[in-house]
């Protein structure tokens, strides 16, 4: 549970439970860990719980389980998110290790990425690593789509920053100390001063409300970050969770390809901004999830951001 636990979520939330009674394993939600303002019609939330249910089912064929997944199980239960029923011991896949591995290593990078584009195999493969029917992911390159997702991701948060419970929703959740179990640690901002900005084609969320972030960014570094897109076919609470799962299993590639990501959520937190973002690209799916991928900083990587333990996020019934 501690490798499921790894598993992204916005300003660390981590709106889960998991709760293990006669042979399966649930993955729930915990609607009290939702954010009201930032995620209020609890999108965020089936992403970040989509993360981590993509994650457990990775642990779980790590140890040797093969497992049976159902997701959204019970129209009478709504928190029920994911069930996953161990049905046999397999042989220990290797591949299923190594991805494993690559997840507990992974971290959401905020600073500029290295200079070299990602190569087209790599693309190749997240692209991969994502699809699904009904599933698929954009990667934003000509110059006209990353103008057009700029200006959708500034006005979202131009509209997120004039809200003052919105600043205070975020201020809460941003944490001095790096043990704190939840929220985001500063050690892991990126530190941006007033008179040298961020040279930037795509604004990130800035979490630096009040505080002074712990990475010291390059100044004067170009920022040309791969824009990812997820989408679903069909917009609905199930593909909010797929769209989560197919996130992690983006992220784990990323990982395994030496390539850093973060999610980007801002033009997708709300379904107004989805919509906005959907007539503006004129696009035919439903933008589920938006990451910036991109070569690792050369710098040192920033510390882990804590957990929950365990105990706080297993029930045994
Ligand atoms: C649905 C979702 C939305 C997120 N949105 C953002 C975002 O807009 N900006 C950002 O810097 N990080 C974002 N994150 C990353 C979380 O802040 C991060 O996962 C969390 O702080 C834990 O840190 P870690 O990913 O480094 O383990 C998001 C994560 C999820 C799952």
């Amino acid at each position: 549970m501690a490798s499921a636990g790894r598993a992204p979520s916005i300003h660390n939330t981590q709106p889960w439970q998991w709760r293990l009674h006669d042979g399966v394993l649930d993955v729930r939600a915990d609607r009290t860990r939702q954010l009201r303002v930032a995620d209020r019609d609890g999108h965020s939330l089936l992403v970040s719980c989509g993360a981590a249910a993509q994650l457990t089912e990775l642990a779980l064929s790590a140890q040797g389980w093969a497992v049976e997944t159902s997701l959204l199980p019970d129209p009478g239960d709504p928190d029920l998110l994911v069930r996953l029923r161990p049905v046999r011991r397999t042989d220990v896949d290797a591949g299923a290790k190594s991805r494993l591995a690559a997840a507990l290593g992974r971290r959401s990078e905020r600073r500029a990425f290295g200079p070299d584009a990602v190569s087209a195999d790599i693309v190749e493969r997240l692209r991969r690593a994502v699809t699904a029917p009904g599933l698929y992911v954009h990667f934003a390159v000509s110059a006209n789509e990353t103008l057009g997702l700029a200006v959708a991701i500034s006005q979202a948060d131009r509209w997120q920053r004039r809200d003052s419970d919105y600043m205070a929703e975020m201020a809460a959740w941003v944490r001095a100390d790096d043990a704190s179990p939840d929220g985001v640690p500063y050690s892991v901002i990126p530190q941006v001063p007033a008179a040298e900005p961020r040279h930037t084609d795509i604004p990130l969320r800035d979490f630096e409300v009040g505080v002074p972030g712990g990475q010291l960014i390059t100044p004067d570094v170009d920022e040309r970050p791969l824009i990812a897109v997820i989408f679903t076919d069909v917009d609905s609470e199930l593909e909010r969770l797929r769209a989560g799962q197919a996130m992690m299993r983006l992220m784990v590639q990323a990982e395994l390809d030496g390539i850093a990501s973060c999610p980007l959520s801002q033009s997708v937190d709300l379904l107004a901004f989805r919509t906005r973002l959907r007539t503006l690209m004129s696009w035919t799916g439903h933008p589920q999830m938006m990451l910036r991928l991109g070569q690792r900083p050369a710098a040192a990587a920033a510390p882990l951001t804590s957990r929950r333990s365990v105990g706080d996020v297993l029930t045994i019934a």
